[in-house]
């Protein structure tokens, strides 16, 4: 065992997993170093989050400055900049009438502070949820996130009141065709809400399930759940933690489907590594939330909303780009893996591409071994790719959006070439 393992195993809590036990000391751009200066092509980028690639020199200068400047006074002491020009800003980008923040430090936090928020202004107390979802790890957070029964094992009870439905899954349904199985989720979402009480404080749901296997929702459904919602007085709550920020090619993928939601979590993107989350709603909801109802003593620390201002300048650069790199992947994977005995499907939007692996493309049969050799052979050629998906199955590919079509196709050749040997 090398040095930082055995360290890390000696004083880290083993509660965190380990996609690999690789040893990095640096990172640039899409590449983390090695202790023998190894470059990795980084295709994980911190779970979705370094979409700036790792140390962009934006993002750097922009740390470096705010942190000379002021580190914390705690916005509910004292004012300053920062946050308040991020939550300006943050407006701009996602319309909607959106223009009410509340910031935290991370997903589950900005999940936290969204059900508090639906809840203290309906005054209802049921939540639904959907099937694959993740959501974060802290209790309440947990009692919506469904992804894996791992997560759970030992927590229960939840909070209760939490209704789960089926995430459209159109590759898991059991019809042949696609627009049949979007029609049939669709239905059975219009029988289930004519069932629904009055106490349905708000719905929550990721636009595309990320750690539940990279499923989009077709849009279709999105416009039908919030019609519903607005029918039955229920709130939407989208978790764009992971799709946000230009990961999709939109700012939000919330923007394609054309919704309105009534709150939106953020996170991960938004402040390239640096640890921020989002809470935001219609002002209007945001003054029914007492002051001192919710709060916390590190939300809106003007180092970590530097850094999500200089990301953003950094994304919104690239983002005209992304729908096509995109395409661009999905094309090459679809080309290169066509007819593979065990590529059940590939999917995706902008850079967040998922590859599903099945030991029978009839039986759908998850093929999660498989997925460890990839994953494992990739790391050995230099490529960090990691897993998602409830049955752990799903390739996932999640690049900084930054990558250039040159790396991007240097990661998609390690990818398919490793999976094609294995036939
Ligand atoms: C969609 C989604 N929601 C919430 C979270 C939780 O975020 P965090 O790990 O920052 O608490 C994640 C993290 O993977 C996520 O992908």
């Amino acid at each position: 065992m090398s040095d930082l393992l055995q360290r890390a195993s000696a004083v880290l809590s083993p509660v965190i997993g380990h996609y690999t036990s690789l040893e990095v000391k640096s990172g640039s751009g899409c590449y983390l170093y090695g202790l023998d200066d190894t470059a990795y092509l980084d295709l994980a980028a911190g779970i979705a989050v370094t979409a700036t690639g790792h140390c962009h020199p934006k993002v750097v200068e922009a740390i470096q400055a705010q942190a000379a400047t002021l580190i914390h006074a705690c916005i509910g002491i004292v004012y300053y900049e920062p946050p308040i020009r991020l939550a300006e800003k943050l407006g701009e980008l996602l319309g909607a009438d959106l223009t009410s923040v509340f910031f935290c430090q991370s997903g589950t936090e900005a999940i936290e502070a969204s059900m508090k928020l639906a809840k203290y202004v309906t005054k209802k107390s049921k939540l639904l949820v959907f099937s694959g979802g993740f959501h974060g790890r802290t209790l309440g957070a947990l009692s919506l996130t469904t992804s894996k029964e791992k997560y759970r094992e030992n927590y229960e009870p939840l909070i209760p009141g939490i209704k789960v439905l089926p995430y459209p899954n159109l590759y898991r349904h059991s019809s042949a065709d696609s627009a049949t199985a979007e029609r049939q989720y669709i239905a059975d979402l219009e029988a289930y809400f004519s069932t629904l009480d009055d106490d349905i404080a708000a719905v929550v749901i990721e636009p595309m399930l990320g750690e539940g296997g990279y499923v989009s929702a077709p849009a279709a459904f999105l416009q039908k759940l919030e019609s519903l919602c607005r029918q039955k007085n229920i709130l939407v709550i989208l978790d764009e933690i992971q799709t946000g920020f230009g990961r999709t090619g939109h700012w939000f993928m919330f923007q394609e489907a054309g919704l309105k939601p009534d709150i939106i979590a953020l996170a991960k993107g938004i402040a390239s590594g640096m640890p921020l989350g989002a809470c935001v709603a219609r002002k209007a909801l945001m003054e029914q939330w007492t002051t001192g109802s919710h709060g916390g003593t590190y939300g809106s620390n003007p180092v970590t909303c530097a850094a999500a201002l200089a990301s953003i300048d950094v994304v919104g650069d690239c983002l005209p780009g992304i729908s096509e790199l995109g395409e661009y992947a999905l094309t090459f994977l679809k080309a290169a893996l066509k007819d593979h005995p065990y590529v059940g499907d590939i999917r995706g939007k902008g850079l967040m591409i998922g590859i599903e692996l099945v030991s029978d493309r009839i039986t759908k049969e998850p093929h999660t071994a498989l997925l460890k050799t990839v994953l494992s052979e990739a790391l050995a050629r230099q490529v960090i790719v990691i897993s998602c998906g409830v049955f752990d199955n799903v390739i996932r590919i999640m690049p900084p959006l930054i990558i250039t079509k040159p790396e991007l196709t240097d990661g998609l050749t390690v990818i398919t070439e490793v999976l094609n040997a294995h036939c």
